[in-house]
């Protein structure tokens, strides 16, 4: 049997995740395939879920715009994605779409594979999207001693802040982080992936810095910040698609994240 999986969300030109889950398909020595629709707005997107059942995908993933838009086609939304209030994950299951968030799962993977503990530490969190909203998710499962979130929109700092489950304080920008010391360092901002640079904080030398973006080379974030260890979101990537693999193939995989960044970048 030829196994479907695909994507929605728009643009989907630079998406690693075909690359990804081709591997996947690979060494879990199963056939099938992984392809891309980019659905320029949300009136396609139940047409799109047509198409999927038609040709019985097992499952897709859902990325930027769509991942809060996709719940109210969902029939059942599973663990993490209620948390979040995202799902990036639908298996296709007699019919049903169930929704699941695999993200919380990469970040906590990316910390562990780091070797990065934040229960007790001193963090700080730059950015307040939907990515914040599945670190802190973990967070309130690995409650550290105190969370700063610094946000350049203050009022979604505060918002989010409203669902950590621990002390938290919420700063307006960057520029009040200037000559501050925290353990632990996390950027979950989209800023440095276009053409502006990323400020230099002026953060003490932190035990790690760690950032959601990834790049073949360092992050803007990461050139730009003093820590002892510095890690990429490549990880994550790999590690939130692995569990969406296996979410609809049930086969678990443990990936050579070496081979995939020679094979990917
Ligand atoms: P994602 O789903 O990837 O988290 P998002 O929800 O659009 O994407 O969130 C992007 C984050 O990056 C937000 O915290 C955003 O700050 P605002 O809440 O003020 O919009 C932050 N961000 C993006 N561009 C930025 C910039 N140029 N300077 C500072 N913060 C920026």
């Amino acid at each position: 049997m030829y196994i479907n999986a695909g994507l929605i969300g728009f643009p989907l030109s630079h998406s690693l995740s075909p690359t990804l889950h081709s591997y996947f398909f690979n060494v879990s020595g199963l056939n099938g395939g992984y392809c891309c629709f980019e659905v320029p707005n949300t009136y396609e997107i139940p047409n799109t879920i047509d198409i999927f059942k038609k040709f019985s995908f097992v499952g897709f993933n859902v990325t930027v715009p769509y991942k809060t838009e996709i719940i109210k086609y969902c029939d059942e939304i599973y663990g993490d994605a209620l948390n979040v209030g995202a799902v990036n994950t639908v298996h296709i299951k007699n019919g049903s779409l169930i929704g699941y968030n695999t993200d919380v799962f990469g970040f906590s993977k990316l910390l562990e594979s780091a070797n990065i503990s934040l229960a007790g530490k001193k963090v700080v969190l730059l950015g307040a999207g939907g990515a914040a909203k599945a670190v802190i998710t973990y967070l309130n499962k690995n409650c550290p001693n105190i969370l700063t979130i610094a946000n350049r929109t203050v009022e979604k700092g505060k918002k989010l802040a409203s669902f950590c489950q621990f002390e938290t304080e919420v700063l307006k920008g960057f520029d009040s982080l200037k000559g501050c010391q925290y353990d632990i360092i996390i950027n979950s901002t989209s800023l440095g992936l276009g053409s502006e640079q990323f400020p230099d904080l002026g953060i003490k030398q932190a035990e790690a810095a760690v950032d959601l973006q990834y790049k073949t080379s360092v992050t803007p974030f990461l050139a730009n910040v003093d820590a002892v260890t510095k890690i990429d979101g490549f990880p994550m990537l790999v590690w939130q698609g692995s569990k969406a693999f296996e979410i609809w193939t049930g086969h678990k995989i443990q990936p050579d994240m070496d081979l995939l960044i020679k094979n990917i970048f």
